[in-house]
This record gives C-alpha cells, structure tokens and sequence, in this order.
C-alpha cells in the first residue's frame, strides 16, 4: 500500500487543519467500505464520525457506486439553467416525498455552505417579492456554524471563523447560545433549563421592530461546535415567535438531516415544522458533493406574481448535477430498502449507554446524547484549550478509531448502519485513550 504515499504533502493547503502539525505526522486514508477506512499503511480505521457526519448508509454502498458509475457514462454534465435533465426532477420529487410533502421545492446547491447563503438570499428575495423589502435583518445564534460562505460566518458564532474576515455582512444579530453546564450536564437527550433563551427573539424585534427582520437560522442540534442539545422546548418557542412576528425560520439541517436523529429530519424529531431547512451530506451519503434547500411552497410561490422572468436570480452551475441527483436517488433507495431510519433507531439506547459508560473517566465534564450524536466534553488543560480533546484525536486514531474533536468536545455521529459490536469497539478503544491523557 505504500505506493499510494504522495511524493510531496506541500503543495495542498488544507482545510481546517493545523498544516505544519499534520505535514509533520500525517493521517493518510486511501480507502473506504462499510464503517472503516483503510491507512496508507493498511490499518484498518473504524468510522466514528461517517466522515464528516455525512455516510449515514456507510462507505462505499454498493447500489450508490453504481448509480454514480452508470451516470457519469450517460450524462457526465447537464446545465440545469433555461434547460434540465430527468433525474434532478426525478430527484426533486422524491426529496418532497421524503418531508411527506410538507414542503413544496427543493434548490439544489453544492454544499452546505451554498445552501445556507441561498436559504439566506430566497429569506431576502422573497420578501422582497411581497412588498416587504425592509425585512433585512438575518438573526444566528451564538456558537451556531452555518458553514463558510460570507452568509454563513456572518450568521454563525464561531469567533474564529469571523474575527479574520472584515465586517461580514450587516444587518446580523445573534441569539444567545443554548449551551449551560451548571444547569444542564449529563442529561441525556434535551436538557430542562434553556427554552426562555428563544425569548431574546423578542427583544431583537423590540430593538428592530419585526418589520425590519427576514428570517432567524439556527442548527437544531449544533452539530460543529459540540453537539448542543436543545432545551425541552426551545425550538417550538422559536417557531412560535418566527410565525408571530412574520419571521422566516430555517434549521439548518445540514447534519441533522437524512437520519442522524433517527428521524428523516430533526424538525421531524422536534416536531417543528421550519419554513426552511438546508441540508447536504447525508443527500448524497458523502459520495458526490450536493446540497439543497427544501422552501414551503408559499415561499417559492411568492415569486410568481413577479413579471414574466427568471424569478429567482441564483443559482450554481453544478446546481442539480447529474452525479449528484444519481447518488441522492439511490441514496433514498437504500434509506427504504435497508430501513436505515429503523435501525438507528434500533441502536439509538444502546449507543446512549455506550455513551454514558464514560461518566466517570477522567477529565469528561458532560456528556451530551441525541439521535445517533454524542458530545463528549472534556476538562480544558489550563491554557491550553483545545489541546487535550486533540490529543484524543491523534491517539485514537492510532489505536484505530475516528473521532472528531472542537475544543475540547470530541463529537460522535457514526454511519447509521453501525451495529452493536462497532459500538463496543468505539467507546472501548475511546475509554482507553481517555484513561492515557494527561
Ligand atoms: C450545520 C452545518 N451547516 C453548514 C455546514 C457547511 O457545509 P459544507 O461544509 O458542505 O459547506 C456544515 C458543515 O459541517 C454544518 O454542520
């Protein structure tokens, strides 16, 4: 396997990543089936992260390499401007299906990051549409990670992802984070304490007035920032407020969705019907990039009173690409046929314990438990945040598990067709590294 060693790691500067520390000691995968990944020195890893939380049906499924591989020989590339081709209508249709068509239309993008800014911009347009141009305002929340584009970062609460940056975009507010230790650690599944922070909607609108506000974006579990479980009834109050007031609500579902909550979306989990959600990942099982924001059809409807025209001026030339809407469809076809949503549900308490059998390890101050989702949050070395949690990182992989880690918070979300015994050898390796770390 050897071979397959690059000459040179120099040349590519690589996303969210310490460079200089992974060039020095680098972590090389050069193949993928079911839940492991396979180094470049043949070591199996196992999967603990579905990549970046987007291979719910697992590694190199078979029908969806099949489907891509049949596309790319029919249509490599379709436009999908003024013209189209079969499957991203196809696609479409079947997307609706799976909200039970609770929503109306789906805008295909190539990332989560495009979805959230074309969620952003359909907010604006459409209001826009409906005589209610002064409804500008976009309201994150703190700690929220909405992706990368100037759209994204300006509503997302990640201090490192903004400060380098410039203004952003203006007219921002952000509601207060959801996240509370002293109140709420080691519960399993939504914490008690935290709905009334949803009320800060209400003192946004009496500083704005809810004339000048288009829409509120929230992840309804935030995923990048350490699996922050929302408080019993939060998101209901935040719905309740949007529709008072004539704010749009998008979830970013871009984690959540396709499964992870054991739920097709966790607006289905919640029981919270957003007026958007934008999703990616789990769209595709990771296997081709693709993105899309499913609209209620009000909102798409709104654009027809508009003159003859294009009535939405957005878009991506890989919007709805052909390999794209292949891997989507047969990614469907397995949801159904292997009852994935059955069978994470089927593992979601066993996972929960599995979780909560590292209560007492050393330095793990919370433990946070949802959907087939865990947030494992660890005692800072002082000065040093961040760098116990990457310790664990590094360590585990080279016992052979994949983590991810922000912070200090290690965050779990495996392919869901993991089966038990994959749960028992990612918390026992996990429990190991915990126990070495200084
Ligand atoms: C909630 C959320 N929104 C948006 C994104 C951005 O997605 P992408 O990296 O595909 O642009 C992510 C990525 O992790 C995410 O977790």
């Amino acid at each position: 396997m050897n071979e397959t060693r690059p000459d040179s790691l120099a040349s590519f500067w690589m996303p969210f990543t310490n460079n200089r520390d992974f060039k020095a000691s680098p972590r090389l995968l050069v193949s993928a089936a079911g839940v492991h990944y396979r180094d470049v020195d043949g070591n199996a890893i196992l999967d603990g992260t579905a990549g970046l939380w987007c291979v719910p049906c697992g590694h190199a499924q078979p029908k969806i390499v099949a489907a891509v591989r049949e596309m790319v020989g029919q249509l490599d590339f379709a436009p999908t401007f003024q013209m189209g081709h079969p499957a991203a209508f196809e696609l479409a249709d079947k997307l609706m299906a799976y909200t039970n068509h609770r929503y109306g239309h789906v805008f295909y993008t190539n990332s989560g990051s495009e979805a959230v800014d074309t969620a952003l911009k359909i907010a604006l347009a459409y209001h826009r549409a409906r005589g209610e141009g002064s409804r500008t305002r976009l309201i994150g929340r703190e700690r929220g990670y909405h992706g990368v584009g100037f759209g994204g970062i300006s509503v997302g609460g990640i201090a490192a992802n903004r400060k380098p940056y410039g203004p952003l975009l203006p007219g921002v507010d952000h509601l207060p984070h959801t996240h509370n230790l002293e109140k709420n650690a080691f519960t399993r599944g939504e914490p008690e304490y935290g709905a009334h922070l949803a009320d800060e909607l209400e003192r946004l609108v009496t500083l704005h007035d809810a004339s000048m506000i288009a829409a509120v974006i929230v992840e309804p579990v935030a995923g990048s920032t350490g699996v922050l479980v929302p408080p019993k009834g939060y998101l209901k109050r935040l719905r309740e407020l949007c529709t008072k007031h004539g704010i749009l609500l998008i979830f970013d579902e871009v984690i959540t969705g396709f499964g992870r909550m054991t739920t097709p979306f966790a607006a289905d989990y919640f029981d919270v019907e957003p007026d958007m959600m934008t999703t990616a990942k789990g769209l595709t099982n990771g296997t081709v990039p693709m993105g899309a924001v499913f609209t209620k059809a009000f909102l798409h409807d709104a654009f027809l009173d508009a003159p003859a025209g294009i009535e939405l001026f957005h878009g991506y030339t890989y919007s709805g690409h052909p390999l794209a809407c292949a891997a989507s469809l047969a990614t469907l076809e397995v949801f159904e046929e292997q009852d994935i949503l059955g069978h994470a549900k089927g593992l979601q308490d066993y996972w929960a314990d599995a979780v909560y059998s590292l209560k007492d390890l050393p330095h793990v101050i919370d433990l946070r438990v949802i959907g087939l989702i865990a947030g494992i949050e660890l005692a800072s070395i002082p000065g040093k945040p961040g760098a116990r949690a990457y310790a664990a990182f590094k360590q585990a992989f080279a016992d052979g598990v994949l983590i991810r880690v922000t912070g200090d918070i290690i965050a779990l979300s495996p392919p869901l067709v993991f089966e038990k015994q994959h749960i028992d050898e990612l918390f026992g390796k996990l429990a190991k590294v915990l126990k070495g770390l200084d």
